[in-house]
């Protein structure tokens, strides 16, 4: 595969300048500058309670009273995906994948989705008759047929177990191999943004603390050896010793 920084193109697909947000006088993103790169993998940590999410919905636009001195920037075809698949009960899979959309295709780009995600076959099945993976997958799927130029993910794999968590891992990757979104993928697992992105930003006091670029190849397994660095200068960003661990 070619290296992943001759896909990166110089218009930005997100731009902020002089990004703030305050709740109550208490201000949680402190005039935070940021370009991410289109077609770029980027994650974002920091401790609970930091910002991370704060900082996705401003860039999804679902924030009206964030304030920036200068730009906010996003390109227009945006999908969000959240730590619980927010699939409607009431509908079936397929008819979920496909809310909103429209155009005689679109049943047809709906199935395609389910089956780049493994959900082929799962069509008509109800939400609550899919594993806490598949309903992720789903959610995947909902968000691809939307041609995303950004995908913005939540702890989209907070909720499963380790071994789902790493198959959906491996799937997220392959996803953005195929259709190169630019990804901002919110975590608390440090390992899990070695491993899957390109580069790992943390938010620290309002502002982003250390912006890493990950340059190990890909598919990278967590016992890489060049990985180690990166964990303890994420970790040690983070404000975790090795005592804590
Ligand atoms: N609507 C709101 N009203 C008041 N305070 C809020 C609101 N949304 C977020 N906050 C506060 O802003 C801070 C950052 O919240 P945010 O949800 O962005 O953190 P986070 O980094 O995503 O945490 P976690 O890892 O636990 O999801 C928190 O102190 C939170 O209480
Ligand atoms: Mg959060």
């Amino acid at each position: 595969m070619a290296p992943h920084t001759q896909q990166l193109t110089a218009a930005p697909a997100v731009q902020l300048r002089g990004l703030t947000r305050s709740f109550d006088g208490r201000t949680v993103l402190d005039d935070i500058d940021l370009d991410l790169p289109a077609g770029q993998f980027t994650a974002l940590l920091g401790h609970s309670g930091s910002g991370k999410s704060t900082l996705l919905r401003a860039i999804a636009g679902l924030d009206h009273e964030v304030v920036g001195s200068g730009r906010l920037t996003a390109p227009e075809r945006v999908s969000v995906v959240f730590q619980d698949s927010r699939l409607l009960p009431w509908r079936r899979v397929l008819d979920n994948v496909l809310l909103g959309t429209n155009g005689k295709d679109a049943a047809e780009k709906g199935r395609e989705a389910l089956a780049e995600v493994g959900l082929k076959g799962r069509e008509r099945a109800w939400p609550n008759e899919l594993s806490g993976g598949e309903a992720q997958r789903a959610a995947l799927a909902r968000s691809l047929v939307r041609e995303p130029e950004l995908l913005l993910a939540d702890e989209p794999f907070g909720a499963l177990d380790a071994l789902t968590r790493i198959r959906m891992h491996v799937l997220l990757r392959e996803l953005w191999e195929r259709h190169r979104p630019s990804v901002l993928l919110v975590t608390h697992d440090v390992d899990e943004a070695i491993v899957l992105a390109d580069r790992v930003l943390v938010l620290d006091r309002g502002r982003i603390g250390l912006d890493l670029t990950i340059e190990a190849p890909h598919p990278r397994s967590y016992r890489h050896p060049l990985l180690g660095e990166y964990r303890e200068r994420l970790l040690a960003a983070l404000g975790v010793t090795e005592d804590h661990q």
